[in-house]
């Protein structure tokens, strides 16, 4: 279970506290005895990072920050203490635990608080046994001291529980979550989060004559579905909508060009960026944020089958646009070029597709950076940047430059699905950009979205990449949109 967050003012003198302090000084509220203050301070002068102390029917932790780091390390360092500490707290068996900022940042205690629960998520829905563990427990009230104002902690329980939704997406098998079934989980979080969905199935996507996804789904035996997610406040401060789009391959087997050794382990995972657009979209809808915004996901498996796409096949895109395949493990781009030249039909501001789109964004960056390309405006760039910087989920820019679009020119089709070996993030993104009429961020998640072990707070049971970056940038962009336009 989610911990719920609730706000405090008065911390009582048998209450369990966090409390994040810079310099060496226990502030008064925690109301420890002159022994026990003593042993703090000592412990903090001699630069211990966290601090325990067991009183005998409460426990204090403190946490001392480093100084003179900017302030989004800051920030971070915040979150990460908690990841460290998930443990201990867990020990403790604490039904309810206060987080306290003894520094002049009262937001320092919704950063803990985010990165407490950002640790805690488990995937356990398929476990029937218990094991020794389950005699330890995560508090399930978080009471924050000293936030002023109901939107910080509405705003944090709400961007939880979008991550919390995504991760558990992301978790599920394909057997269990298939393309359909993806529909019906953006449909019912649409209904409880308050936006608008439409799905469109197999007949529809024939009718529209979406090729790429079609293409990447005759290999399966379920049908493709199309999904589109829409927020429509009241007074929205942009006349043309940003749209989102999110790749939804429930799983890639790389098709007939199958994926060899360890490579499809974790492919039940290639629809992370498909649940990162509806985690978005569940955090903006509840926080009705004054943006209109569109969200496109295509979604299909990617398998060998009698009836699969072949290397070789030349097919006719949505747009009418043709491709020759190069590979049938390059689908990714298929599904996501026909949602994106679907996209023109909003007239969007500015369109950001986010995928698991290729292993070469993974080489690049690792774990530590979203690798983002496109030929959108600086200024969506440069606050793109700055929100990756604040929720550190950092974007990291590729060169974008046209030369590249020559390695996928075909001899036989307009364009081709792959560009060989070199600059293979890259090549990616430049595919994708033929199909965009209107201004195109691509952010690639390939490192960041599926992780072979735990980062932190961020997990490996889905880490939810993407979710809080695009939260924070819808946000930020209803905020500013009258200053950026
Ligand atoms: N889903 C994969 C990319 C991927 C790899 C995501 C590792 C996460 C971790 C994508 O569909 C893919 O297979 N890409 C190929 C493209 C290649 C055939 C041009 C790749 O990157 O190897
Ligand atoms: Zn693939
Ligand atoms: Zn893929």
């Amino acid at each position: 279970m989610k911990p719920v967050v609730q706000h405090i003012s008065q911390i009582s003198p048998d209450q369990s506290v966090v409390c994040i302090v810079e310099k060496n000084e226990i502030p008064a509220f925690l109301k420890l005895t002159t022994a026990e203050k003593e042993y703090a301070l000592r412990k903090l002068r001699e630069e211990e990072e966290t601090v325990f102390i067991n009183s005998y029917f409460k426990c204090t932790y403190l946490i001392k920050l480093k100084k003179s780091i900017e302030h989004y390390r800051k920030r971070e360092e915040i979150r990460k203490a908690a990841a460290a500490l998930k443990k201990l707290i867990r020990s403790n068996n604490h039904d309810e635990l206060v987080i306290s900022s003894g520094t002049s940042d009262k937001e320092a205690v919704l950063d803990f608080a985010e990165g407490l629960l950002l640790s805690v998520y488990s995937f356990d829905k398929y476990r029937t046994v218990d094991d020794e563990e389950e005699k330890y427990h995560y508090p399930s009230r978080l009471l924050l001291h000293g936030v002023t104002g109901k939107e910080g902690i509405q705003w944090l329980t709400d961007l939880t529980d979008a991550v919390w939704l995504v991760r558990d997406l992301i978790n599920e098998p394909v057997n269990h979550l298939n393309a359909l079934a993806l529909a019906e989980a953006v449909a019912s979080t649409g209904k409880k989060a308050g936006f608008r969905t439409e799905v469109l199935t197999k007949g529809k996507i024939e009718a529209l004559k979406m090729g790429g996804l079609l293409a990447v789904n005759r290999g399966s035996v379920d049908p493709p579905v199309f999904c589109i997610l829409e927020w429509k406040p009241g007074k929205p401060v942009n006349s043309s909508p940003l749209v989102l789009i999110g790749k939804g391959v429930v799983y890639d087997s790389g098709g007939l060009n199958i994926k060899t050794g360890d490579y499809m382990a974790q492919m039940k995972g290639d629809m992370a960026g498909a649940a990162a657009v509806t985690g978005v979209f569940h955090t903006v809808a509840k926080s009705k944020l004054p943006l209109h915004i569109i969200g496109l996901i295509p979604a299909t498996d990617n398998r060998p089958g009698g009836n699969a796409y072949t290397q070789g096949d030349i097919i006719t895109m949505y747009n009418k646009m043709t491709v020759e395949v190069g590979n049938t493990d390059a689908e990714g781009r298929l599904i996501l070029a026909d949602a994106i030249s679907y996209a023109a039909k909003y007239r969007p501001m500015l369109i950001i597709d986010i995928a698991t789109l290729t292993g070469s964004a993974a080489m690049t960056f690792g774990n530590q950076a979203i690798a983002m390309m496109g030929n959108a405006d600086r200024k969506f760039v440069n606050l793109l940047e700055e929100c990756g910087r604040e929720v550190y989920e950092r974007v990291s820019e590729l060169p974008f430059w046209e030369e590249y679009g020559d390695m996928i020119k075909s001899k036989i089709a307009d364009v081709r699905n792959v560009g060989g070996r070199e600059a293979g993030a890259i090549t990616a993104g430049k595919f994708l950009e033929k199909f965009s009429e209107y201004p195109l961020i691509h952010l690639d998640i390939a490192g960041t979205g599926i992780l072979k072990k735990d980062d932190h707070y961020r997990l490996r049971e889905g880490p939810g990449s993407g979710v809080r970056l695009l939260s924070e940038f819808v946000r930020r962009l209803s905020k500013e949109y009258n200053k950026l336009k």
